[in-house]
């Protein structure tokens, strides 16, 4: 039998101290193994690999009349285990997932191409099924219900839901459950992933294309992009196993130059995903960024993807944000709403510039949450000194990722700290507004303020390559307005009698920027400090804006 996912999260909630909410309804949206909070971050990718390798994408014409008649189909390979419904653009798509690995392989054996138009003939887990009039889908149409489209449903009560919370504390938790990206999102991610390993596997058999991001780390959301690392032979950052044969490949000498060795084959696979990758389309090679990429556009699931190769340091770093999500359940709605500020008050941006990024602004909630008293989170040192040897060793081209990858160790200690969302939310604007950006800097390896190592407004160092600032990108002006924007928001949310019912708490705080952005003098928190960003510009050299800002702002 088919289940029709609907993947619509109503959840109720309690919850008054640091343990996790009671979910009294839970969502059917996650597999269990996902949910366990034990779940290292290996077995996590393996799982969701074998799930999008025995998953394929088929467009139809009608869902309603379709859904059955692709069951029937693709039962003839196997049990198909689930069943879903999306439509990007004027698309109607149904992911169909089968019990098995060996069934998906059968089925794709089974398919060929549309030999009315002239194609590429790759395969892919992308099919299309042909109008087929002798099987009339009618009559098995009226065994399924009706499937709905995720994507429709997503946030479009968002508003009520927050507006009917009963404390800030729960609207965290609600933004974080209603726009965390969907049971469908995770599964269009993954099979693209396991779609680009198979294209290029051709040429590197070990080869492993790993996620990394918010869409791994648990801090994803709807409709974030899709970041990849490739590991050619496979090994991802682990001691290659130990070489029983004495006979080994023959093969063709690197470039000795590896950042010219890395462009050259970043070029090929942009080649490859352009001329033969079902579905990649608007192909950019991005060859001369500090990690050279190709960036794409996949037309099947909706989703930007980054690819990227020689280092995975990036994988590593969203396996500590993970690790961190399962130490404290508090960690996830926080980052949300931190984002979410950030986006409101137009703080981050979707194209990179001097904006601080949604990257800069994690790691500083987890450096937050180390200093909290008690500590909510491990410093990446504790981390790093209880890593145990081989089972947590890893190494990416010659930066040590060795931390302890077991989180259960300190999930009882973060426990000491009694502090709701809302205070922390509130107490990170406030360590954002006093925070002295101008001499210190933010570090999660030690969780202290050390001095800064350049003169950049702000400097976050880079946990995993240390001599790198993750926040080199911001300009003083755009430093500034977060500090000024946080000041903003606590005054809004501190002043909340002066609202009305249907507008407090979070919700004040998009509509309090679109107020003003709409009539800037009428700000109705006319009391904050504020900066006026065109006094703060017409003076001329850093050093008067410098002490524009220690006399406006500390
Ligand atoms: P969203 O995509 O905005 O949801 O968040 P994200 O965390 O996925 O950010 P993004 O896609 O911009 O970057 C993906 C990953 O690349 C991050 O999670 C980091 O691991 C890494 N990354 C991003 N920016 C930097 C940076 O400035 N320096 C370094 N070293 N790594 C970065
Ligand atoms: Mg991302």
């Amino acid at each position: 039998k088919v289940k029709l996912k609907f993947d619509v999260f109503r959840h109720v909630r309690t919850f008054s101290t640091a343990d996790k909410p009671t979910v009294v309804e839970e969502s059917t949206k996650t597999h269990p193994s996902t949910n366990d909070k034990r779940q290292c971050f290996d077995d996590m990718v393996e799982f969701r690999k074998k799930q999008a390798r025995s998953s394929v994408v088929v467009q139809v014409g009608n869902p309603l009349k379709s859904a059955a008649l692709v069951n029937q189909v693709c039962s003839r390979h196997g049990n198909v285990s689930n069943l879903f419904h999306y439509t990007h653009k004027d698309k109607e798509l149904l992911l169909l997932e089968f019990d098995s690995e060996l069934s998906a392989v059968n089925l794709l054996a089974s398919c060929s191409h549309n030999n009315n138009v002239k194609v590429i003939p790759a395969a892919s887990p992308f099919l299309w099924l042909k109008a087929m009039p002798s099987e009339s889908s009618a009559s098995m149409s009226a065994r399924f219900p009706l499937i709905m489209n995720e994507d429709n449903l997503a946030n479009d009560n968002l508003e009520e839901l927050l507006s009917n919370a009963k404390s800030i504390s729960e609207q965290m938790i609600i933004l974080e459950d209603q726009t965390r990206l969907s049971e469908i999102g995770h599964r269009l991610r993954w099979i693209t992933c396991v779609q680009i390993e198979r294209m290029l596997s051709g040429l590197f058999p070990s080869l492993q294309v790993l996620p990394f991001g918010s869409f791994v780390n648990g801090c994803g959301r709807n409709g974030c992009d899709l970041d990849m690392a490739v590991s050619l032979d496979g090994h991802c950052g682990t001691e290659p196993l130990e070489v029983k044969s004495p006979l080994i490949f023959q093969a063709k000498a690197a470039i000795n130059n590896p950042r010219l060795q890395t462009q050259r084959h970043i070029e090929v696979f942009a080649d490859i995903l352009q001329n033969f990758t079902t579905g990649c389309t608007q192909v950019q090679r991005i060859l001369q960024a500090r990690v050279p990429i190709v960036k794409f556009y996949h037309e099947f699931t909706g989703v930007d993807c980054d690819l990227s190769m020689g280092s995975l340091t990036g994988v590593f770093m969203s396996e500590l944000l993970y690790l961190y999500d399962k130490i404290d359940w508090r960690f996830r709605p926080l980052v949300t709403a931190v984002r979410h500020w950030g986006a409101w008050a137009r703080l981050t941006d979707m194209v990179p510039g001097p904006r601080i990024t949604n990257f800069t602004l994690t790691l500083m909630v987890v450096f937050f949450l180390q200093r909290r008293s008690p500590a909510i989170l491990p410093t990446l040192s504790e981390m790093i000194k209880l890593a145990r040897p081989q089972v947590d060793t890893r190494q990416t081209n010659d930066v040590d990722c060795t931390f302890l990858r077991d989180p259960a160790m300190f999930q009882e200690r973060g426990k000491l700290n009694q502090e709701s969302l809302e205070d922390l939310f509130v107490e990170f604007l406030r360590f954002i507004e006093s925070f002295d950006f101008n001499e210190r800097s933010v570090s999660i390896i030690t969780g202290t303020a050390l001095r800064k190592f350049d003169s950049k407004p702000l400097y976050v160092q880079n946990p995993l390559e240390r001599e790198l600032n993750v926040g080199r990108n911001v300009n003083l002006k755009e430093l500034t307005r977060v500090v000024m924007e946080a000041r903003n928001a606590l005054y809004i949310l501190e002043t909340q009698e002066d609202q009305c019912p249907a507008n407090w708490g979070l919700l004040a705080l998009p509509r309090a920027e679109r107020v003003r952005r709409s009539n800037p003098k009428s700000s109705h928190h006319n009391h904050v400090p504020q900066i006026d960003m065109k006094d703060l510009f017409s003076t001329n050299t850093d050093d008067e804006i410098d002490d524009f800002i220690e006399a406006k702002v500390s």
